[in-house]
């Protein structure tokens, strides 16, 4: 019950200035001892104080600890479909992934995908996550007991779609509601699991089902809301078709109640200054997933007028869209897509935006994304560095090359950010739990 892990201790104390370098709300502890008591956080001391004999202690000397990664938008059926090629997003919804996901109405193939998918999360260092199943009940429920099994925090609901999509992957609007109201009966809320309306896209529900998704967010207080917004220009153009009285794609959501503080819209590439301030004003968060937008040529999200507008930001890898589940390799996207717009996203904001500031957007900083005493301790351990490159440039950053410099902290860690990936998660923890170790650890 009570767990002791030596390494570097890194997490956020707050938000750190978005863009700098500056240490400001990092915490940075290296060599210390991260105290874990029945699954949760209970304290650090530094190396050379070990913990007493009732502590079980795990040395990982010389490795990064951090909290678990919190990716706030990623499809469980897409893992099927990930890496395919040649297709923009409408294209490539119609060709590969309508076509997967029709398998998800199988109950052996929805546990088995539940399976993999949280296992494969673990690996890549992620233990919480915000999660599409498909328009099957049978496989949001079985991404909720999967989760369960793990002790995992997910938010996730059945999608909902009732036009535009192939036979097999449609609903109607009483049926989904039905669906809706059981799986949040006996799900929302039960263990780390939480409901979350999960409307496609404009495009794939009529008016009809907005309403009834906006109804169930009034009658059910506590429930999140999960999309995709303005990712692909001729998405946009096809939804300004279909809702020509919506001042924009996100006004779509909004006349149908579904924005607010608890609400994860994927993408929101092609948002003008009116849909960032309401953003703002409704304190829904954008998902920014930068690997997916890459993969996809959806466009290049723009941090710095999020920034400026206020509203919250998430990273997310859209798998499968997106082509890694590692946060690590999300991160290193991340900062390319702001490159090319002139900016520049530091390591502390990437790596806050994806522990800390994931768990506060979320509602969640009670419970996830640092090292507070009273957090539940996902926890996952990282190696600095894996393979000759890597671990030569973690050796220039730490003054061990000859004739080079020791680098601050933050090149450092911005090195391991860029350079790292799944390989380095040596082992990952939740609420305690040893759930992952790299064989060989
Ligand atoms: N828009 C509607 N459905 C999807 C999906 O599955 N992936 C992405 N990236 N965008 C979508
Ligand atoms: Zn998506």
């Amino acid at each position: 019950m009570r767990l002791a892990l030596r390494g570097d201790l890194l997490d956020f104390s707050g938000t750190p200035v978005w863009g700098s370098s500056v240490m400001a709300s990092v915490r940075w502890r290296p060599d210390h001892w991260l105290l874990v008591d029945t699954g949760r956080i209970a304290g650090a001391l530094p190396g050379d104080e070990p913990p007493g004999e009732d502590w079980q202690r795990v040395d990982h000397r010389g490795r990064l600890i951090l909290p678990g990664f919190i990716d706030t938008h990623v499809h469980c059926p897409q893992l099927d479909v990930i890496a395919s090629y040649g297709t923009g997003l409408l294209d490539w919804l119609d060709t590969y992934t309508f076509p997967a996901e029709r398998r998800f109405a199988d109950p052996a193939v929805a546990a088995e995908g539940a399976a993999r998918f949280l296992d494969a999360l673990l690996a890549h260092g992620t233990t919480a996550a915000v999660v599409f199943p498909t328009v099957h009940k049978v496989s949001a429920e079985a991404l909720f007991a999967a989760a369960a099994e793990r002790s995992m925090r997910v938010v996730a609901g059945k999608v909902l779609m009732d036009r535009h999509a192939p036979d097999g992957l449609r609903d109607d609007v009483a049926g989904a509601e039905a669906d809706c109201e059981d799986l949040i009966e006996r799900w929302h809320g039960r263990g780390r699991n939480a409901y979350a309306v999960t409307v496609r896209f404009a495009a794939t529900s009529t008016p009809g089902q907005l309403a009834m998704a906006g109804a169930l967010a009034r009658h059910h207080p506590g429930l999140y809301l999960q999309t995709h917004v303005a990712e692909n220009r001729d998405e946009v153009k096809w939804v300004a078709e279909l809702f020509p009285e919506a001042r924009s794609y996100l006004d779509v959501y909004h006349r149908h109640g579904l924005l607010h503080e608890r609400s994860v819209l994927a993408h929101g590439i092609w948002l003008d200054t009116h849909d960032r301030a309401l953003l703002r004003d409704t304190g829904a968060q954008i998902a920014f997933c930068p690997s997916s937008n890459l993969f996809l040529g959806s466009g290049l999200f723009d941090w710095q007028a999020a920034v400026d507008a206020g509203h919250r930001v998430s990273l997310a890898s859209d798998v499968g869209g997106g082509t890694s589940l590692s946060m690590l390799r999300t991160l290193a996207e991340g900062y390319k897509v702001q490159a090319l717009h002139g900016t520049r996203l530091s390591a502390w904001s990437a790596l806050h935006a994806a522990t800390r500031g994931a768990a506060e957007a979320l509602g969640l900083d009670g419970e996830i994304g640092h090292f507070d005493t009273g957090a539940l301790a996902d926890v996952v351990v990282w190696d600095w560095a894996v393979g000759d490159v890597a671990g030569h440039r973690d050796a220039v950053a730490c003054g061990a090359v000859p004739g080079l410099p020791a680098q601050e902290l933050h090149a450092r860690v911005f090195a391991w950010m860029t350079l790292g990936d799944e390989r380095n998660v040596a082992a990952a923890y939740v609420a305690g739990m040893p759930r992952f170790e790299r064989v060989g650890v």
